[in-house]
């Protein structure tokens, strides 16, 4: 079980860095897969109440890695830190699978050094779904919880929940196009943001695109019933450009929002 655990994390590395060529290698000169092994000894020994000395090899692991994995920390299966040199991951941070993070990437608290008594076990650290990247540099804060699949751009500062399958870059980070670039360019209904999305721009192209089409169906009808009673309308002067110019006017208003 805890081979097969070590293999799959051996694998997730070489899946992940083009740069790695084999298994030896990743075993031999990757400071992100020897922190790994160091955290999953740790997290034993904390969850075991053995804080202390959980602490104690953390830190030695600090020191042979440059990479901060709290023991209390929860991490998932598979999860890769390509060069991580500067990571820090702190003890509430919770881990899910396939998880890849950069150099210089902080899961962290938003202000712990400010009255810390009050924070003391309280969940302060981010959540990661499955499947997320974050790029180097990248500071995510808080309490808060990455969707799965999402992406966030290097050296970007997170500090609000992130939706499922999106890629999110800036400071503060902002959600810049779902990463399914098809679903964004499906109709959304009015209002209702694209795979949950919290960007105002995003969501105002949406609801414009949205009265776009609607009124595009209303020209439609009308024409069609225009040309429905052509022939009657025919002999009555003036019917059809009376028609016309209303559905003129109708798509005319079609980007008061
Ligand atoms: C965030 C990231 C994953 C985006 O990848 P993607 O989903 O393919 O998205 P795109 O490249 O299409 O970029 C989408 C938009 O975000 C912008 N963007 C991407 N990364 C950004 C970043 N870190 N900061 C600011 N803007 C960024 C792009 O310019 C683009 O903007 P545009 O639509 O106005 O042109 C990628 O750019 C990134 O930062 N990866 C981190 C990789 C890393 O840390 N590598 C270190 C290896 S040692």
């Amino acid at each position: 079980m805890i081979f097969k655990s070590f293999q799959e994390d051996i694998d997730a590395f070489l899946a992940r860095d083009p740069a790695a060529r084999s298994r030896i290698e990743v075993v031999l000169c990757y400071p992100g897969f020897h922190a790994l092994l160091f955290y999953r000894a740790t997290n034993v020994l904390w969850r075991n109440n053995w804080h202390l000395l959980a602490r104690f090899i953390s830190m030695l692991s600090k020191i042979l890695t440059a990479i901060e994995i709290h023991p209390g920390a929860r991490i998932g299966r598979r999860f890769v830190i390509d060069h991580g040199i500067g990571v820090v991951i702190g003890e509430t941070s919770d881990i899910g699978d396939d998880v890849t993070i950069y150099q210089g990437v902080t899961l962290g608290g938003v202000a712990p050094s400010i009255d810390s008594q009050s924070q003391v076990n309280q969940k302060r650290h981010p959540t990661l779904g499955n499947d997320v990247i974050i790029g180097a540099g990248a500071q995510i804060l808080g309490p808060i919880t990455i969707g799965d699949g999402a992406r966030i751009g290097a050296n970007s500062v997170v500090h609000k929940d992130i939706p499922a399958g999106v890629t999110a870059v800036g400071i503060p980070a902002r959600v810049v196009m779902p990463r399914d670039k098809q679903k964004a360019n499906q109709f959304v209904a009015y209002g209702e943001p694209v795979d949950g999305c919290p960007d105002p721009v995003l969501r105002t192209i949406e609801d414009l695109r949205h009265q776009v089409t609607a009124l595009m169906g209303h020209v439609e009808e009308l024409e069609s019933r225009l040309e429905g009673g052509a022939a009657g309308n025919d002999k009555s002067s003036g019917g059809a450009d009376g028609i016309n110019e209303k559905t003129k006017a109708v798509a005319g208003s079609g980007n008061k929002p």
